[in-house]
């Protein structure tokens, strides 16, 4: 079987043409051998995604996307790599082979299929009751006091659950399904006597709650007259998970991704009424705290984003709790106040949609927020509540990584507080920054440590000679020890050529080792192939040398400290500062 799946994937790989598929989704231009446009992966105005169509790969110089023509299907089109080659073979009408699944693996699945198809039956029951059905009509004239409009409606397929007990679960029943379906999809529950079973939303507008690919996999219900709870959500079934999955990004996350932010809202009301004023990169935590999952899903897209909870506490209470942990994930946080209103809903029903737009740009830098936020909670007219007030700023204003931007924050955390920029400045060096912020700091230091060094170019070009000419691995495998690489994915590409040669995996290395693998292959040098290789194995030798004569120096230091004799060392070491001066001559 395991031997099917390989010539599968490989016949699957060789049918594929990258240049046709990568076209079909990024207009690109040749030069040179390569072809170039502007990167799908990030917000850019000039070129730097490039496609080696005969190495059958692509790589972004801007933000260092790469891989293979199914890594770029699975990032743009948010699936998984092995996804990815099923939906090429699918279009290329290559039949997979069948791995046997186990028993509880097919009764899994059947059991997930039922819950997606009893959803999806929910979702046009509780429509055509809202749209057809004279009980629906109170809860049409809702929406419509919300100024939820047809359009709308159509668009999320709201619905309304009729003011019944067992309505559905009747219907549901008639056509076969049984109770029990009803009940793990969480649409019906099981009442005290311990067999009647009733339906479990009723009298509510009903919004279906789509996962990524648009199938429905929970409800939300919100009552029309008083009542409690306000907001009845489906509870966690076997395919839905209420911390991992945002209202709306199926619809939103094409637009998160060209826009490269995404608005966050707390209600799926807020997210519905930003959608339909063209705000369509919004998406809504779901009613639970944001949490980590979701930030995670969300940086697929993009690395900015823009909170806008309620005004209340708890909405602003909130709200910190979630920069914090997507500060954590290293992404970029801006905060959007509504100054008139609970919540964006409200405001543009209050002040239309332009007005809403006008608040993104105005948006606060985490830093501003935080400031107004402690602000807001302490006394500083105090010297106790200014130390605590600063004492809470301080690990924000050093996760601030632009000097610029941090020295005019210090400025204005002085001011406000009236206390000595200097004071804080000492602060700062002791403050031991164990705080989440500086970890979000720590991420964009590496990342930014990814600059150009001479080191990786070297490596890069190596290994591009390697896989064009499999013959120089054993060669390249005894002069580089692994050891003097010190770039993490080129380590690991190197290890994997040395052990399999040319015959690799690009799936079995990690994203950073992959990403590096593709711009190696993709990347052109200036210059004759063979001096440019030649030229970074001497790099690689220069920095042996030099790491070298650098051991040899403190050895010499520590000789001479203890009065020994050290010509011998001595003349080692000149030895070695004569072949590396003799290869930085040789340029
Ligand atoms: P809100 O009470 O602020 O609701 O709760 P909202 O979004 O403004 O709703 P409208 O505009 O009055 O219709 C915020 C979010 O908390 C969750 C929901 O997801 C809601 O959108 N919530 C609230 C519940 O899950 N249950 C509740 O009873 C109330
Ligand atoms: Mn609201």
């Amino acid at each position: 079987m395991a031997r099917d799946m390989d010539e599968f994937v490989e016949q699957v790989k060789e049918s594929t043409d990258i240049l046709k598929v990568i076209s079909s989704y990024v207009p690109l231009k040749k030069r040179g051998n390569n072809y170039f446009g502007c990167c799908p992966f990030h917000n850019e105005k000039t070129p730097s995604f490039s496609v080696a169509p005969e190495k059958g790969f692509f790589y972004c110089f801007g933000c260092h996307a790469g891989g293979d023509v199914f890594k770029f299907l699975s990032l743009i089109e948010n699936i998984t790599y092995f996804e990815a080659i099923k939906k090429e073979a699918e279009r290329l009408r290559i039949e997979m082979p069948q791995r046997e699944k186990t028993p509880e693996e097919i009764e899994r699945d059947k059991k997930k299929s039922e819950l997606y198809s009893v959803n999806e039956l929910a979702r046009k029951f509780f429509h055509s009751a809202l749209i057809n059905t004279a009980y629906g009509r109170k809860a049409k004239e809702y929406l419509v006091s919300r100024g939820i409009g047809e359009e709308t409606i159509a668009e999320f397929q709201f619905g309304f659950a009729p003011d019944s007990w067992d309505k559905l679960t009747l219907a549901f029943t008639a056509r076969d399904i049984k109770k029990q379906t009803l009940i793990s999809a969480g649409l019906a529950f099981v009442g005290k006597d311990g067999k009647t079973v009733y339906d479990r939303f009723r009298a509510r507008v009903m919004i279906p709650i789509t996962d990524i690919r648009g199938r429905v996999v929970a409800f939300g219900g919100r009552i029309i007259e008083k009542g409690e709870p306000k907001y009845l959500n489906t509870a966690d079934t076997l395919i839905f998970k209420k911390g991992e999955i945002l209202f709306n990004l199926d619809r939103a996350y094409n637009t998160i991704r060209s826009e490269g932010y995404a608005v966050i809202v707390e209600g799926y009301m807020d997210a519905i009424a930003l959608y339909a004023s063209g705000v369509k990169n919004a998406v809504a935590s779901l009613g639970t705290a944001f949490t980590g999952n979701q930030a995670k899903l969300l940086m697929r897209y993009a690395k900015k984003f823009y909170f806008c909870y309620d005004s209340d506490d708890a909405g602003q209470n909130a709200t910190i709790r979630a920069l914090i942990i997507a500060a954590n994930l290293g992404a970029e946080i801006f905060v959007i106040t509504v100054p008139d209103g609970k919540d964006p809903d409200e405001f543009i029903r209050k002040h239309g949609k332009d007005a809403f737009k006008e608040l993104i740009p105005k948006a606060m830098s985490l830093m501003e927020f935080r400031l107004q936020y402690v602000l807001k909670r302490t006394n500083y007219t105090t010297l106790d509540g200014k130390l605590k007030a600063l004492r809470e700023m301080l690990p924000v204003l050093a996760g601030v990584r632009n000097e610029t931007v941090r020295l005019e924050y210090r400025k204005k955390l002085a001011k406000e507080l009236m206390i000595d920029e200097g004071v804080i400045e000492s602060e700062m060096k002791v403050t031991r920054l164990t705080s989440v912020f500086s970890e979000s700091a720590n991420y964009k230091r590496k990342a930014e440590n990814r600059r150009e060094s001479a080191l990786d170019k070297a490596g890069r070009i190596i290994i591009k000679e390697a896989i064009e000419d499999e013959s120089t691995i054993d060669y390249i495998k005894e002069i580089l020890p692994l050891a003097l690489i010190e770039n993490e994915g080129q380590r690991e590409i190197f290890q994997m050529l040395f052990e399999n040669g040319c015959d690799y995996n690009i799936e079995a290395l990690s994203e950073g080792a992959a990403a590096e693998l593709s711009r190696a292959i993709v990347e052109n040098y200036d210059g004759e192939k063979t001096d440019v290789y030649i030229d970074a194995l001497k790099t690689f030798e220069k920095q042996e040398l030099k790491i070298k004569l650098e051991k040899m120096g403190k050895e010499l230091e520590t000789v001479m400290a203890n009065g020994k004799d050290y010509t011998g060392l001595l003349a080692e070491l000149k030895e070695v500062k004569k072949k590396l001066d003799d290869l930085q001559e040789g340029g």
